[in-house]
């Protein structure tokens, strides 16, 4: 029905806004049924290949689960069990792997080996996270943010912190939803060029709203959601020290948020580093949602399975 059999997901910016919606809605559906004890098993017989080439907690165990709801059967292939870790090609691994999968994930380092691994195969492709973009992710932080909000467009988020996946996800995902988008990071650690700039096209098409500043305050002034990230993402753990330095006053905290509407959402991706990105009093009080958030990873990307697979 959604005309998306087939389709890759690499990221937001190859999805139209309404197809966006779609899955979002889709989300909420299946999210539904599943409270309800309602079984939708829409790809029995199917199976899901998981390339990890970094940690995870809640991408690998809610592909997992996901794919296990929906009827089919899902396999973990850390990239050091499999032939990849020893050289083998993208390429050929994709071409072996399509023979035998229905669908694939891949977290990875750069986004060129999502890109590599989609075009080699002939089975749908999802990026489960690139030093890029984090896009499933992104699907159940606006998923979450549609059900406490009853809307999306004309919201502002604010995203303070490093220039990263999730910046450039979020941003991508509010330019095609029509939302006012406001990031602020330290000098040096800005969202990549080219990804605002497709970002700022998306948005004359929407009416949304594309601000990367410098200044906190002035982010997260009167914002509906407020967002950060750990300071060191994965393949970054040796800059940790200096970027503790460089981030020091982009902490969200108690007094910062105070200058977001009183009714704002905290999100979080998770893994969070309290004491660093965020206190304690925001992640853990009355306006975090992150629990909601990481259950709605499962959702969502149950919703990205039975459209594409
Ligand atoms: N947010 C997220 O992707 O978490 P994991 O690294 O645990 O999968
Ligand atoms: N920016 C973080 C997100 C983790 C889910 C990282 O890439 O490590």
């Amino acid at each position: 029905a959604s005309g998306l059999k087939g389709r890759d997901f690499l990221g937001l910016a190859d999805y139209k806004p309404e197809e966006i919606r779609y899955l979002l809605d889709l989300a909420i559906d299946l999210k539904r049924k599943q409270k309800n004890g309602e079984l939708y098993q829409p790809l029995k017989g199917k199976t899901l290949g998981m390339i990890f080439e970094k940690s995870s907690t809640r991408t690998r165990v809610s592909f997992e689960v996901g794919m296990y709801q929906l009827g089919g059967h899902a396999l973990f292939l850390s990239r050091n069990d499999i032939q990849m870790g020893r050289g083998e090609t993208i390429r050929d691994t994709a071409m072996v792997m399509s023979r035998y999968l229905d669908g694939m994930i891949i977290r990875t380092f750069g986004h060129r080996n999502v890109v590599e691994l989609a075009r080699s195969s002939t089975i749908p492709v999802i990026n489960a996270l690139s030093d890029l973009s984090h896009p499933c992710q992104v699907m159940a932080d606006y998923q979450t943010v549609l059900e406490k909000k009853g809307k999306l467009e004309g919201l502002k988020v604010a995203y303070i912190g490093d220039g990263n996946n999730m910046l450039h996800s979020l941003m991508m995902g509010a330019s095609k939803l029509g939302m006012h988008f406001a990031s602020a990071s330290p000098e040096g650690y800005d969202p990549d060029s080219d990804q605002v700039r497709l970002a700022r096209e998306y948005a004359e098409e929407t009416g949304a709203k594309i601000d990367i500043l410098r200044d906190p305050r002035e982010a997260i002034e009167n914002a509906d959601v407020v967002y950060t990230d750990v300071w060191a993402s994965m393949g970054f753990e040796e800059e940790q020290k200096e970027r503790e330095r460089a981030f020091s006053g982009y902490q969200v905290n108690e007094e910062l948020a105070q200058h977001a509407k009183p009714d704002y959402l905290f999100l979080h991706c998770l893994p969070a580093h309290r004491g660093e990105e965020v206190s304690e009093g925001v992640i853990d009080g009355p306006n975090s949602v992150i629990f909601d958030e990481a259950e709605n990873r499962l959702h969502a990307q149950k919703a990205i399975m039975a459209a594409i697979m």
